[in-house]
C-alpha cells in the first residue's frame, strides 16, 4: 500500500507518475516536525533494523552507521567519508519489525542521518517544509520495491547491443584512434559492441559538432566502424559553449533558453569548453529544444549517447572568477604571516564555491526558480530532454542513453553509470554494492567504469572487474586521460580478456531476458540475498554477493593476489565456472559455506537448484549471437522450465515482435 503526504507547496518534479490523493494528517511511521527550520522525520531504529536504498552512494548495502546528502556533486574521490555523489536517489527501506518504504521527494539539498549522530535513530530533513513524502508499506522488501517501482514508471531498457561490452578512454582523438580500438578487438577475438566517444571528438569541446580536422567525413568514419559491428557512443556534456556563430548557442540565446542571471541574461559558467551557458533542462520548451539536437549526431551514424557533467558541475562562474580574481590581488599585497598558507589555500575553493548554484535560475512555467532549489533535477531533465526527443525522432528504436547525474525519473528515459571512480579494488567491492540500490530507485540500466577510471589499474583488477562486469547491464571499461591504457588487448595473454568478456555473449540471452523482465514487472535484476531470504541470519548480512533474476547468484573475487573466495549459499546451488578452455566446470553444492577456488581467467556463477540457465554459443557481438542452440545449465531434480524472451533488440515496445520461449531441462 501506497500513501502520499504533502507538506507545504512541493516543486513538482514529476518522479511520480501514479496519480494519487492526498492522505489526511501524518503517517503512523516517525515523528515529523515542520516549521521555519524545515522538515525533520525521526524514526527509531530496532536494534536488528537494516535500512537500504539511496542508490548511488558510498558505503554498504546497509546504509545504517552514517549520513548521506542528496545533492548532486561532481567529486572525482569516491573515499569512505565522501557524503554526495553524482545523483539523488532519495527512497529507503526501513526492514525492521516492519517494513515501511519512504520516498522524499525534493528537488534539493536532503540530509539521511541514518544512526550517525545516534546509532539508534534516522532522521531526513532538508531546509524547508515543501515537499511530497510517499509511504509504503507491505509483506516484504520485495513486495514494497515493485509498488514504489509501479508508482514511478517503468525503467528504460536499452537497445540490446548495449548490453554488448563497450570500450571508452578519455583522450581517443581521431578515427584511427577509434578504429584501431574495434580493429585490435576483432583480430584478438575479444567481444566488442560499442567504442565510446569522450569529449575529443567534438569540436573544441562543442556539444554536437565533431572536430573536421579530425573527422572531414564522420559519416563514412561511422559507416566504416558500423562495417566492423561496432556501434559509436558520443559524450555530450551540459555546459554549451559561448560562442558567436556556433548555432547551438546562437539558437539558445536568441529563444532563451539558457539559465538566466539576477539580471535576466544567460549565465556564464565554465566547464571543459572554458566558459559555457546550461541550458534550462526545467523549462520543457528548453528541453524539447537541446534534445532535437541529439539527431544531428544520430543522422550521422552514432547509435546512442551519454550525458555528462550534469549535476550541473562547474569550474567557475563569472562571479566566482570575480572574487578569485580580487582574492588573488589581496593577497598579493598582503603580508606573509602565521595565515597565509591557509588563505593562499582557501583561494582556491573561490572558484568552484557551492554558492555558484544560487547565482543562476531557471524558467519554470513562467515563474523564475533559483537554481539551488532544484539543483537534483538538472541530470535528471537533461536526460529526459534526449529521451523524450528519442521518442520523436527515433519512434520505432531504442537509442542506447546513460548519465551521470540522475534523480528518480530519470529511470524512465535513461540509464546510469557510476561516475569517476579509482582503480582500486574497495571500487569493484563498491560496485557490486551499489547495484541493487539503485535497482530499488528504478536504474537498472547501472554500471560502473570497469577497471576503475581515476589512477592507474593493474591486468588482474581489470580481469576480476570484467568478471562482475559480465553480469552488470552496462558493461563498459572506461579510463581517464594520463592513467595506465587499460583496454584488453593492452595485457599480457589478451585470450584471458578475450574469454572473460565472451562469457558476457554466452549469459546475454539470459541477462537481456532478465532485464526485460525487470524492467516490464517492476522488479530488480540484482537483489540483496536478503530480499529473497528474508529469515536467514547469513543472507541478511551478505553484502558482497548478489541474487541476479530468476536463476542466478554472483560472488565476484575482490581482493587483489586472492585464487578464490568464501562464498554463502542460502540454499542448494550448482557452481558453474566458465574456464578459459571453453569448456564448464560444474559442481553441484549444499546450502552453506564454502571456499570457491577461482583463477584470474575464470568466471564463476551460482545457479540455484531447480533452475536452469541458457547458454548461447560464443559471439563477438550482439549481432553474431546465435539465439537458437543453446547449451543448458541447472541442476535439477524435476523438470524445469525457464521463459527465455527474446525480440529484434530494438522495437521499443516489449512484447511486441517478441518470441517467449520455453527452455525445458
Ligand atoms: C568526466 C566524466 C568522465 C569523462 C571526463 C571527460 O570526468 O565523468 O567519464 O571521461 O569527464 O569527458
Amino acid at each position: 500500500m501506497v500513501q502520499k503526504y504533502k507538506f507545504g507547496t512541493p516543486f513538482e518534479t514529476e518522479a511520480v507518475v501514479r496519480e494519487m490523493e492526498c492522505a489526511e494528517g501524518l503517517p503512523s511511521v516517525g515523528t515529523i516536525e515542520t516549521g521555519e527550520h524545515g522538515f525533520c522525520f525521526t524514526y527509531t531504529m530496532g536494534e536488528k533494523e537494516v535500512v537500504y536504498g539511496l542508490g548511488e552512494t558510498l558505503r554498504g548495502m546497509n546504509k545504517r552507521g552514517y549520513r548521506y546528502i542528496s545533492y548532486a556533486t561532481d567529486d572525482p574521490h569516491h573515499h569512505e567519508d565522501k557524503i554526495s555523489l553524482y545523483g539523488s536517489q532519495n527512497f529507503i527501506l526501513l526492514d525492521g519489525e516492519e517494513k515501511v518504504g519512504l520516498f522524499f521527494d525534493y528537488p534539493t539539498k536532503l540530509e539521511f542521518d541514518i544512526g550517525y549522530t545516534r546509532q539508534d535513530t534516522l532522521t531526513v530533513s532538508c531546509a524547508k517544509a515543501d515537499l511530497y513524502l510517499y509511504v509504503l508499506t507491505g509483506e516484504s522488501a520485495l513486495a514494497i520495491v515493485k509498488e514504489f517501482r509501479q508508482i514511478i514508471g517503468k525503467s528504460y531498457l536499452p537497445p540490446k547491443w548495449g548490453m554488448g561490452f563497450g570500450q571508452s578512454r578519455w583522450g581517443y582523438k581521431t578515427p584511427e584512434d577509434f578504429l584501431f580500438v574495434a580493429d585490435t578487438y576483432r583480430k584478438l577475438g575479444i567481444p566488442l559492441d560499442a567504442v565510446y566517444m569522450d569529449i575529443d571528438y567534438m569540436e573544441r569541446y562543442k556539444d554536437f559538432t565533431t572536430n573536421e580536422k579530425n573527422f572531414p567525413d564522420f559519416p563514412a568514419f561511422t559507416a566504416a566502424m558500423k562495417e566492423k559491428k561496432v556501434h559509436l557512443v558520443p559524450i555530450i556534456d551540459a555546459g554549451v559553449k559561448v560562442e558567436e556563430g556556433y548555432s547551438v548557442h546562437d539558437e539558445g540565446v536568441k529563444n532563451g533558453y539558457f539559465c538566466t542571471g539576477e539580471d535576466g541574461k544567460p549565465y556564464m559558467m565554465a566547464v571543459w569548453p572554458g566558459p559555457a551557458y546550461m541550458p534550462d533542462f526545467l523549462n520543457a520548451e528548453a528541453r524539447a529544444w537541446f534534445g532535437s539536437q541529439y539527431q544531428r549526431l544520430l543522422e550521422q551514424g552514432v547509435d546512442g549517447f551519454w550525458n555528462d557533467m550534469n549535476e550541473p558541475s562547474i569550474f567557475y562562474t563569472y562571479d566566482s572568477m570575480e572574487a578569485y580574481k580580487k582574492g588573488i590581488r589581496e593577497f598579493l599585497d598582503s603580508p606573509i604571516d602565521e595565515t597565509a598558507y591557509n588563505r593562499a589555500n582557501a583561494l582556491s575553493e573561490l572558484l568552484t564555491t557551492p554558492e555558484n548554484y544560487t547565482r543562476f535560475y531557471h524558467n519554470v512555467n513562467g515563474q523564475r526558480v533559483c537554481h539551488d532549489q532544484v539543483h537534483n533535477l538538472f541530470g535528471y531533465n537533461m536526460t529526459r530532454a534526449a529521451g523524450e526527443a528519442f521518442e520523436r525522432i527515433s519512434p520505432d528504436k531504442r537509442i542506447l542513453m546513460f548519465s551521470r547525474s540522475s534523480y528518480i525519473g530519470m529511470h524512465r528515459y535513461g540509464g546510469i553509470w557510476t561516475g569517476d571512480n579509482k582503480s582500486w579494488w574497495s571500487h569493484l567491492l563498491l560496485n557490486i554494492k551499489m547495484m541493487p540500490a539503485l535497482n530499488m530507485c528504478g536504474f537498472l540500466f547501472t554500471g560502473a567504469d570497469i577497471g576503475g577510471f581515476g589512477v592507474n589499474t593493474t591486468r588482474d583488477l581489470v580481469l576480476r572487474w570484467l568478471a562482475f562486469g559480465v553480469f552488470t547491464p552496462l558493461m563498459r571499461n572506461h579510463a581517464a586521460l594520463g592513467t595506465r591504457e587499460q583496454e584488453c588487448y593492452q595485457w599480457e595473454k589478451p585470450e584471458d580478456f578475450a574469454h572473460v568478456v565472451g562469457v558476457r555473449y554466452r549469459l546475454l540471452p539470459y541477462l537481456y531476458s532478465e532485464l526485460v523482465k525487470a524492467v516490464e514487472n517492476d522488479e530488480m535484476y540484482f537483489r540483496p540475498l536478503a530480499f529473497e531470504y528474508p529469515e536467514d541470519a547469513i543472507a541478511r548480512e551478505t553484502e558482497d554477493q548478489l541474487m541476479l533474476g530468476d536463476s542466478l547468484m554472483v560472488a565476484p573475487v575482490y581482493q587483489q593476489n586472492a585464487s578464490g573466495r568464501v562464498v554463502y549459499l542460502p540454499e542448494d546451488m550448482l557452481l558453474v565456472k566458465f574456464m578459459p578452455d571453453g569448456t564448464l566446470y560444474q559442481e553441484e553444492l549444499t546450502k552453506g559455506i564454502h571456499y570457491i577456488s577461482v583463477a584470474l581467467n575464470e568466471v564463476p556463477m551460482f545457479v540455484k537448484k531447480n533452475h536452469i540457465v541458457p547458454l548461447a554459443q560464443p559471439a563477438q557481438c550482439v549481432a553474431e549471437l546465435n539465439e537458437e542452440d543453446f547449451t543448458v545449465v541447472g541442476w535439477t531434480t524435476e523438470p524445469v522450465s525457464y521463459e527465455l524472451y527474446q525480440d529484434d533488440g530494438y522495437t521499443r515496445q516489449v512484447g511486441m515482435n517478441c518470441t517467449w520461449r520455453t527452455i525445458s531441462k
